[in-house]
């Protein structure tokens, strides 16, 4: 089912000059000049050691020039390890890099924008194996696999095979035989490739994460404030490590899992430590779950008890977020992994027009129910909300109808970045609208530089209009006449 694009009537310039959502807001002691936000997007920039790349700063440049009130760079590691493209904040070396994304973010925006980075930890995922390299390489032949080997094989009336004979017959076997024959976890290493839990407590990585994680984020943090940045948001929503501690199927049984106070020990714990090192000025908040979205995952009632705990804990802003696991993503291709926005949840996170439901606004039931409940407690923490808010009437209601106090906006931006300006100068009909179709998603997933669809091909040689690796695409939207950037730059008076 396709959903076209939601209906709607952009506002005047003095009708958004009057509007919540061209309000300033107060998030800790920092005011955004706006409600307006452009949450975390990956766009898969960084060079394969971390590091900030020109195009990468091309990227966040070209939004700040639409100056929402503040953009969250990417999900960024907060450990000195190999991460692939994935861009990171886990020693000194990075700051450097990281301080143009924060100064290019203040100086594109004229100052409008604050600059906040989100700072995740996330555990191993292997690639999908060949069941040649799974059962010769990996797989531990047991004894409780000879047993249901003889089972399965009774009608041949086998002997038990010995030990070392099991890998070559598992190989001539089916994938449902090899389904019965090896435990549950077993067969989802060989069919999705081996991914850490949390709840591996024999792997000792794992056991001592809740040891290790307090100080990397405050390491991280501490960074990102030497690097410039307004704010950090804790990456707490998702597939990631601490979203997996938060989850209702974090079954830990050392004090960090289990009943919902295990749940949330060590995301308090990390929260702490993050306030302790870099002081009660500066702004720290965080991105969590309203709703998991998988089968036993938790729902709103322990969303809101989150958000209190969180609130409570010194959390400055809470950015609401849903789904993104992956318990329900779809079986890789071998030699791929598995991804997180691919199944059931994975729709939830990032909803698409070619959804069953509509994509538009889809999670604001759960930040209405975070936000109440925050309010009745007295806590006056802002709410942060995306997930198809792509529209000024729908973004207007939603602060109205007090399910949030800022509107973050991924693929409406992405697609045009310039759009808070356009509706903000009155000029809402020139905006490029989304049609949520993911194709961003789908380059995201690839780890292939991430662009929109709707941009056009036409490149004008210079940084900004710079192509893809596979030179089909260009790298950031196409300028935007109006824009008062763009005027200013030609004579020379914007930076
Ligand atoms: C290309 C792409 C990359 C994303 N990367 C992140 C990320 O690094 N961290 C995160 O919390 N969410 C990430 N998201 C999710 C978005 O922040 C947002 O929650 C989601 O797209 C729904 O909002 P929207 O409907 O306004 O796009 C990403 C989304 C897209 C499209
Ligand atoms: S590719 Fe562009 S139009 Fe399509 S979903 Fe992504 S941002 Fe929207």
């Amino acid at each position: 089912m396709i959903h076209p694009p939601e209906p709607t009537v952009w506002p005047t310039a003095s009708v958004a000059a009057e509007s919540r959502l061209y309000a300033p807001v107060r998030v800790g002691r920092i005011i955004l000049g706006s409600s307006t936000w452009v949450p975390a997007m990956v766009p898969w920039r960084a060079t394969d050691s971390g590091f900030v790349t020109d195009s990468l700063l091309a990227w966040y440049g070209r939004f700040a020039e639409g100056a929402p009130g503040a953009i969250v760079v990417e999900a960024t590691g907060i450990r000195d390890v190999p991460s692939g493209p994935l861009l990171r904040i886990g020693h000194s070396r990075f700051i450097p890099g990281l301080r143009q994304v924060a100064d290019s973010i203040h100086q594109r925006s004229r100052g409008r924008t604050k600059a906040f980075i989100q700072i995740l930890d996330f555990l191993p995922v292997r690639r999908r194996p060949t069941p040649e390299a799974y059962f010769l390489r990996y797989w531990r032949p047991a004894e409780r696999h000879r047993l249901r080997l003889r089972e399965e094989t009774a009608e041949l009336g086998e002997d038990l095979v010995p030990i070392e004979q099991l890998p070559g017959r598992m190989l001539a076997l089916t994938p449902s035989e090899w389904r019965r024959i090896l435990d549950p976890r077993e067969f989802e290493d060989l069919e999705r490739g081996r991914r850490d839990r949390v709840t591996d407590l024999d792997n000792p990585d794992v056991r001592t994460l809740p040891d290790v994680l307090p100080g990397l984020f405050a390491d991280a943090a501490a960074r990102a404030f030497e690097a410039g940045f307004d704010g950090v948001e804790l990456h707490f929503a998702h597939a990631y490590t601490m979203a997996s501690f938060l989850s209702a199927l974090n079954t830990r049984t050392d004090g960090y899992g289990g009943s919902l106070e295990g749940r949330l020990r060590l995301p308090i714990e990390v929260l702490r430590a993050v306030r302790r090192r870099v002081g009660d000025d500066a702004l720290v908040g965080l991105r969590f779950l309203g709703d998991e979205s998988i089968p036993g995952g938790y729902g709103i009632d322990t969303a809101c008890q989150y958000a209190l705990a969180f609130a409570r804990a010194g959390a400055q802003f809470l950015s609401v977020s849903r789904g993104g696991k992956f318990e329900d993503a779809r079986v890789p291709r071998i030699g791929e992994a598995v991804y997180p926005y691919t199944g059931d949840s994975g729709s939830a996170c990032m909803p698409s027009s070619t959804d069953a439901e509509v994509p538009f606004g889809r999670n604001l039931s759960l930040s209405l129910a975070i936000r109440t409940t925050l309010r009745s407690e007295g806590f006056e923490v802002p709410v942060v909300g995306a997930g198809g808010i792509a529209t000024f009437a729908r973004a207007e209601a939603a602060l109205s109808t007090g399910a949030l106090d800022i509107v973050a906006a991924a693929r409406q931006s992405l697609a045009d970045p310039d759009w808070w300006e356009k509706v903000r100068t009155g000029r809402g009909l020139e905006v490029r609208r989304c049609s949520f179709t993911n194709y961003c998603e789908g380059l995201d997933q690839r780890h292939r530089e991430v662009t929109c669809r709707l941009w056009d091909r036409v490149f004008d040689g210079g940084g900004d209009g710079a192509r893809s690796v596979d030179g089909k695409r260009r790298l950031v939207a196409p300028p935007w006449e109006g824009s008062v950037l763009h005027e200013g730059a030609k004579k020379g008076t914007v930076p």
